[in-house]
């Protein structure tokens, strides 16, 4: 496996956000500037790691879903799917540190499974053993896109990514978005914060409310529809600092 440990890393910055330990200097040193720009960063990606939980959670009791896919997963951290859900999981992410952490956390547990994949590839993630060995995509599932969306450039077209799997999955199934917005954010710190990510592995995307709507055609979006992360089925007393929006969808059938 080979780690880049002299380009800031997405995964790894993340993990520093959230408190972890799997990053590198490049990685504190690009997040640093992150969070001079926008301090409450930490803030805003634990309210993140809130709405996914929230999210399962909802589907597995709502909607009786009980598989998911978790595309863009990460490095664990607390608070990981399988720990929401007692049904079947599945990780993927194109991070291969990322993957082999994840390997080890979740090792024996036979509920779960992990792939490296690309998400700007559907057609080969899905055929990944670890997904369709282990997910029955004639059942109901839910795609977890949490946070990566904006790391998915218009050109690689992510509408058309998410039809591929949405045309994949049985009617039921679920979608799950969140997405970096700036939405509300003046134009000087939105720029030096895009261009902190430019240098990154992976450039990052933000994107307005009408065009993270559009990701869920073909989907119900449940209520409170695509609104601001901290404010989809909020729990009482919880920060709701909010980067994004997030929201969920019902495949229609
Ligand atoms: C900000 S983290 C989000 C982690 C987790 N979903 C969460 O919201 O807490 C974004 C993750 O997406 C992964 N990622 C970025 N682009 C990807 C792609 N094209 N295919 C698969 N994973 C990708 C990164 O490696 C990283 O682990």
């Amino acid at each position: 496996m080979t780690i880049d440990a002299t380009v800031p890393n997405v995964a790894r910055m993340y993990d520093y956000y959230l408190g972890g330990y799997h990053n590198f200097a490049v990685d504190r040193e690009a997040a640093e500037k992150i969070l001079a720009i926008f301090p409450d960063t930490p803030a805003a990606a634990h309210g993140n790691r809130r709405f996914m939980q929230r999210a399962v959670r909802h589907l597995a009791r709502e909607a009786g879903i009980r598989q998911f896919l978790d595309i863009g997963a990460g490095l664990p951290t607390q608070g990981n799917v399988h720990e929401q859900t007692d049904g079947r999981v599945t990780y993927v992410d194109n991070d291969p540190v990322a993957v082999a952490q994840a390997r080890t956390l979740v090792e024996g547990e036979e509920r779960v499974s992990v792939a490296l994949a690309d998400l700007r590839e559907p057609e080969t993630l899905l055929a990944d053993p670890h997904v369709a060995g282990h997910l029955d995509l004639a059942e109901p599932v839910a795609v977890l896109l949490v946070s990566i969306l904006h790391f998915v450039p218009d050109e690689a077209d992510p509408w058309a990514i998410i039809a591929r799997l949405r045309d994949a999955v049985a009617p039921g199934s679920a979608l799950v978005v969140s997405h970096l917005t700036l939405d509300g954010v003046d134009a000087a710190p939105a720029q030096r914060g895009t261009q902190v990510y430019r240098r990154s592995n992976a450039p990052i995307v933000p994107r307005p409310h009408r065009d993270i709507e559009r990701f869920f055609d073909g989907f119900d979006l449940v209520d409170p529809g695509l609104v601001w992360i901290g404010q989809w089925h909020p729990v009482p007393g919880e920060d709701a600092t909010s980067h994004g929006y997030g929201g969920v969808g019902i495949k229609a059938s």
